[in-house]
């Protein structure tokens, strides 16, 4: 008997709406061959006016949960992972849980930036295990585009929006092996939205000097993205009793293609083991892995029983990293 908690189904959903580079080549001083070259970014995806952050949770977490062939009153808890919730309270998990009709569900969301997904994997994971709940709806769900300075050439260009889902439960085959999860609050500087919470609420002033959108040291960011990356999965390899060869799959946080190569060096990993959709989506923060991890699964690139490495870092500063034995049938024929 496994007693491990796995993903039993997943889903995601992208807004229509498509904003390439040649719009920012139109609105600011940079170009379509710098953004691509330095970052791997060619288009993201912007949710409509009327879109918050639930609409698009919503929407991945009943493909997720179908996927699983379960109904949303066989929920037992809902996880938002976010970094820009609907509003500071409620919790876009509790929006998310009424609009899909989980009657049953507990529900809060996880602030843990860019990783957030992988935190609130973890925590599915404890509770399935634990046999406190045995349906754990975990989504990661961002509208970046709400909290952009459109004049930062710095920032704007690397994001997006979307939402990717999955159901933790339990799982007679492979499962979740290892997560390993990390933070340095000493990095709060580096990425951050100064205003709008306790320390610096709204005002005049915070809003004449564009204190509500996202800042960022690039660099540091980059610097640390590229050791901690490699060293997560590493750790979280090694928590599975796996080595590097015994990889089947990356899933990264798409922030960056020169990170995400970095990374596949340090792993030993082809280019080909490794799935990349920032150029169509950007960096959807903590929707970037399980977007990426259900584009990868539908298109067949995933199979039952394949070691999937997840890895992810962000604000905070927070990182995070497991190895998933692929539990689920499907993909491409599916
Ligand atoms: N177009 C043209 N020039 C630009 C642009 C742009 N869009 N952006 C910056 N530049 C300029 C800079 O002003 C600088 O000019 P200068 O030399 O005259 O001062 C020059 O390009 C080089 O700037 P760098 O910051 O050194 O460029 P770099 O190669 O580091 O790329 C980037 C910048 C893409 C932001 C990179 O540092 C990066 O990807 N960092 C990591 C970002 C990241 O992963 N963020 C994760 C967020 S996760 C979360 O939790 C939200």
């Amino acid at each position: 008997m496994n007693n491990k908690a796995g993903i039993l189904g997943i889903g995601s959903y992208l807004p229509e709406k498509i904003i390439d580079n040649l719009y920012f080549e139109k609105t600011m001083d940079t170009s379509d061959e710098w953004i691509k070259t330095r970052t791997g970014i060619s288009e993201r995806r912007i949710a409509n006016d009327n879109e918050a952050t639930s609409d698009l949770a919503t929407k991945a977490a009943l493909k997720a949960i179908k996927c699983a062939k379960l109904k949303p009153e066989n929920i037992d808890l809902v996880i938002v992972a976010t970094a820009t919730s609907d509003m500071v309270f409620p919790s876009t998990a509790c929006i998310v849980q009424n609009n899909i009709g989980a009657t049953k569900a507990a529900a809060f969301d996880m602030s843990a930036a860019c990783s957030g997904f992988i935190y609130a994997m973890t925590v599915a994971k404890q509770f399935v295990e634990n046999k406190v709940y045995q349906n754990v709806l975990v989504i990661g769900a961002e509208v970046l585009s709400r909290v952009l300075d459109y004049t930062d050439r710095t920032t704007s260009i690397l994001f997006g929006d979307g939402a990717g889902a999955v159901v933790i439960g339990n799982v007679e085959f492979g499962g979740i092996l290892s997560t390993y999860l990390g933070s340095d609050g000493s990095g709060k500087e580096f990425l951050n939205i100064p205003a709008g919470g306790s320390k610096l609420p709204a005002s005049q002033n915070t809003i004449d000097n564009k204190l509500h959108t996202i800042k960022m040291a690039g660099n540091d960011v980059y610097k640390f993205a590229v050791r901690i990356m490699g060293d997560a999965s590493l750790k979280a390899l090694e928590m599975a009793n796996l080595k590097t060869c015994n990889i089947d799959y990356l899933i990264p946080h798409q922030a960056n293609i020169r990170i995400i190569e970095a990374s596949a060096k340090r792993l030993k990993l082809n280019m080909d083991k490794v799935y990349v959709n920032l150029d169509k989506c950007g960096n959807m923060s903590a929707a970037s892995i399980p977007v990426a991890l259900d584009e990868a699964y539908r298109l067949g690139k995933i199979k039952k029983g394949d070691n999937v490495v997840l890895v992810g870092f962000g604000g905070g500063l927070t990182w995070g990293s497991s190895v998933v034995n692929w539990s689920i049938q499907g993909g491409k024929n599916e």
